[in-house]
Parts: structure tokens; sequence; C-alpha cells
């Protein structure tokens, strides 16, 4: 296919990492086999409405059983780097104690396997897929699940840490927790201000102590972390909602790296904070929150504009739809903007304290079709070529900006919204599990091909 490439990998310097995240609960499937049990997806997505069609996290893309295929293709794309998660519950199916001898081996051969084709793994302890066991003690909420969660980072450091030298702690925390227990839109589906408040806690110190784990357990180590991001635009520029936007900024940035670079709680942001305080909540515990990441991932996919909204708990603000602003958008309705990609990766920069940036997960879902073996996903090109430029322009200003991860090897169970959303940059019939590779995941392989290192795509 007909490819053309003024932007180039080697703009970004020869040791930049190029990669595709996966993670386990969208793409392994194969829920129950080998001594897995269930994780909090695989219940929640069985509640009626809870998710698209009522679609679930099987068979996903069978990524357990044809991870060679799998991780073929993103070496044929080119990438040098591969990003996927470890589920809890294939290997602590009861959620702490002993470990699964099977869950262990099949991830020491999914490492094995990116070694011997040069793919550098980049290892996710925690993405979102917490054990129903621990679900039904409390999950996020109990005032056990930091003790829990430093089990299972220890076993997973013990196991990998010979060969994996990246590793990130959590995957976007102000997405389960919120998602998860505020909004109730995502597993485990609750909806409560305690629950979230006592989450958001829980899952500040997760992030600190999961890495303090690592950095006992593996020498050579680079750790970070992720954080979803989003420039926070407000509507207008009267005064509530300038207010509404600095207290969803607050929400949606700075809740959870502040405290890891040890400022502590955000509490400049008009009473918001207070209003957090008031509900019991002590938010104690500063220095253990504290860790000094080696860098810091960043997820973006989208700008929010910000409207005072009263009827909103909490917040008091909501989000104005990009199709009602008659902005580019995805099939998600999320707004396509380069230019606020850059503005919230400048800001996150301006932090004292992170040393390196990386860019984790990026990329959008539109409505694909398959038509004789091609799928022309146009938009999606002209949504890596624009971001990837924006990226460029941030690095030639001097920013440390290490690695960028697409958002997704392929299409997968993308959570509430099911199958329907397709991220991909390689098609797949979830009924025959047949993959076809979409032209931007052939743009792609153009925009790697010559990488520096020596390191040459190889021919599809
Ligand atoms: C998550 C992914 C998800 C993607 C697109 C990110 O928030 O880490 O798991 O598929 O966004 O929604």
């Amino acid at each position: 296919m007909p490819v053309e490439h003024p932007l180039s990998a080697q703009m970004f310097g020869d040791d930049f990492h190029f990669g595709v995240a996966i993670s386990a609960a969208q793409n392994e499937g194969a829920i129950l086999e080998d001594g897995r049990s269930h994780s909090v997806w695989d219940v929640f997505s069985r509640k009626k409405t809870a998710t698209r069609k009522g679609a679930g996290p099987y068979p996903a893309c069978d990524f357990y059983h044809r991870y060679k295929e799998d991780l073929l293709l993103v070496k044929a794309l080119g990438f040098n780097s591969f990003r996927f998660s470890i589920s809890w519950s294939r290997i602590l199916p009861d959620g702490s104690g002993k470990a699964n001898p099977a869950g262990i081996a099949y991830y020491n051969d999914v490492i094995n396997e990116c070694l011997r084709l040069g793919l550098t793994p980049f290892v996710t302890i925690y993405h979102w897929d917490l054990p129903q066991v621990l679900q039904q003690e409390g999950g996020w909420v109990s005032p056990l699940i930091n003790r829990w969660f430093r089990h299972f980072a220890r076993i997973c450091a013990k196991a990998f840490g010979d060969r994996v030298k990246n590793w990130l702690i959590l995957n976007e925390p102000a997405a389960f927790t919120t998602l998860g227990y505020l909004v109730g839109k995502h597993a485990p589906g609750k909806r409560s201000l305690d629950a979230y408040l006592k989450s958001v806690q829980h899952a500040v110190l997760a992030q600190s102590e999961g890495a303090a784990m690592i950095r006992a357990q593996v020498p050579g180590a680079r750790i970070g972390t992720t954080f979803s991001c989003s420039e926070v635009i407000p509507f207008s520029s009267r005064e509530e909602d300038l207010a509404a936007a600095s207290r969803v900024d607050l929400l949606m940035n700075r809740i959870f790296i502040e405290p890891l670079l040890g400022m502590g709680f955000p509490e400049d942001d008009r009473g918001l904070m207070e209003k957090m305080n008031r509900r019991n909540l002590t938010w104690k515990h500063a220095e253990k929150m504290q860790f000094g990441m080696d860098f810091i991932g960043l997820q973006n996919y989208f700008p929010v504009v910000i409207k005072h909204n009263p009827f909103i708990p909490l917040v008091q603000a909501s989000p104005v739809k990009a199709s009602d602003r008659k902005v580019p958008h995805t099939s998600l309705g999320w707004e396509i903007n380069p230019g606020a990609f850059k503005n919230i990766i400048r800001r996150f920069s301006q932090y004292d304290g992170i040393k390196e940036l990386m860019i984790t997960e990026n990329g959008a879902a539109f409505k694909d079709s398959l038509n004789r073996g091609r799928v022309q996903d146009d938009a999606r090109i002209a949504y890596y070529r624009d971001h990837l430029t924006a990226l460029l322009q941030l690095k030639q200003e001097g920013m440390n900006i290490t690695g960028y991860f697409a958002w997704t090897l392929m299409d997968n169970f993308e959570w509430a919204e099911g199958y329907e959303a397709r991220f991909g940059l390689v098609h797949v019939d979830h009924a025959t599990q047949v993959r076809t590779i979409k032209d931007s995941g052939y743009w792609w392989r153009a925009f790697l091909e010559y990488q520096g290192k020596g390191q040459h795509a190889v021919r599809i």
C-alpha cells in the first residue's frame, strides 16, 4: 500500500521507544484456563447493560493462545517495544497467597518471546483487572488492598525481574477509581463518594509502594507509572466555568501525580478538597505517597471543555460534547486535537521532579470496515501523524520524552464499549480471530522502517 513519509521514527533519535500497548483483560481471553480465577471485569460485564451488547473479556483477542503470532505482528510492523499487563488473577487466583505456576509460566513465555524478537518488554503491574475474590473483600476500598498489592508486585518482580527492566506500576488510577467507584461505569460498578475517596487514597499509596517493591527486588529496574491526562478548557471566561474547570482539572490531572511527587494532595482548588476532607477523610501518609520514579507515563486521548453544572455532585461541572461544539472527533465522541495533546504534556513537564516522560498510550477509535481484506482507516493515520508531529515538536523544544506507545495493537475488548470501539492497528474479527493489518498498521511500518540501531522492520 502506498504510504508517504515526511515524518520518520529516526527524527526521534536512536534510543526512542516506539511500541504498542495492550492489557491483559482486553486481549487475553482464556478467562478460566490454567488456574486463572475471575477478575472484576468477568463478573461486572455479566450485569445487564454494563457493557455494549453485553460483551465481556471473553474471547477478547485470544492473545493467551496467540501471543506468538501477535508478537510477530508487533515486530513486523517495526516496533521495538511492547507494553502489556499482568493478570493478577492468573498469577494469584486467590488474590493473595501462593502464586499459580501456570500463570507465571505464561508470562515467562510472553517475555521470552519479546526478547527473542528484540522487543523491549514494558510490564504494567495493574491494568484494572482486580481478582473478584479481592473485590468480595472490598477491592480498592479495603484497607488491606495495599498489602495485597505489595504482595502481587513482589511476586511479579521476583518472577520476571531478571528479564524485565521497564516497569509501570498502575494504569490510569484516575480512570479506575472514578469510573469504577464513583460513576459506576466500569468494574466493580460502585457509585459512592466514600468508596471513591478511599479507592483514591489506596491507589495513591499503591503507586509509591509498588514502585518501592520493584526497586527493592529488581536491580537496574526503570520504574514508572501511568496517568491519564487531558487538557481542561473552560467553556467560557465566566468565573463559574473557570472554577468548574479547575475542579475537573484537579480530579483528572492532579490528584495522583502531586502526592507521588511529594506535593501532597492538591489543596488550592477553590474548595473541592475541603469538601472531600469533610467526608471524614484523613489524607495521611504524605511521605509514603512519594516516590522518585525514573519516568512518568502519560496517556492522552482528548481534551475536555468544561461548563459549570450545579446538578452534578461533587464537581458541579460537566463536559460539553465535541459533537455539540462541532469539532473533529472519533467514533467515541472524543475530540481530536493534537494542540491540546501538546499543551497537556507541556504542563506535566513543568512539574519539578519528573525526570523523563513517555507517552504510554495514545490512539483513536473509528468505525472501521473490512472490505476485501483491507481496512482503509485514513482518519486514524491522520490522528497518529498529527500527534507524532506534535510530540516531535515538544522533543525538539528540549523536553525529555523517551517513548511513545500506540493504543493499541489490535481491536480488543474496550471495557464498557465492548467490541464496538475499534482502536487497533490490526483489525480483529472476534468470531474467527482473523487478524488483518489496517492501513494505519502499514503506515506505522513505513514510519518506523529506518529506526536507527540498524533495525529494519521485517517485510510483511
Ligand atoms: C486505557 C485503555 C483503554 C483506552 C481507550 C485508556 O484509558 O488504559 O485500557 O482501552 O484508554 O479507552
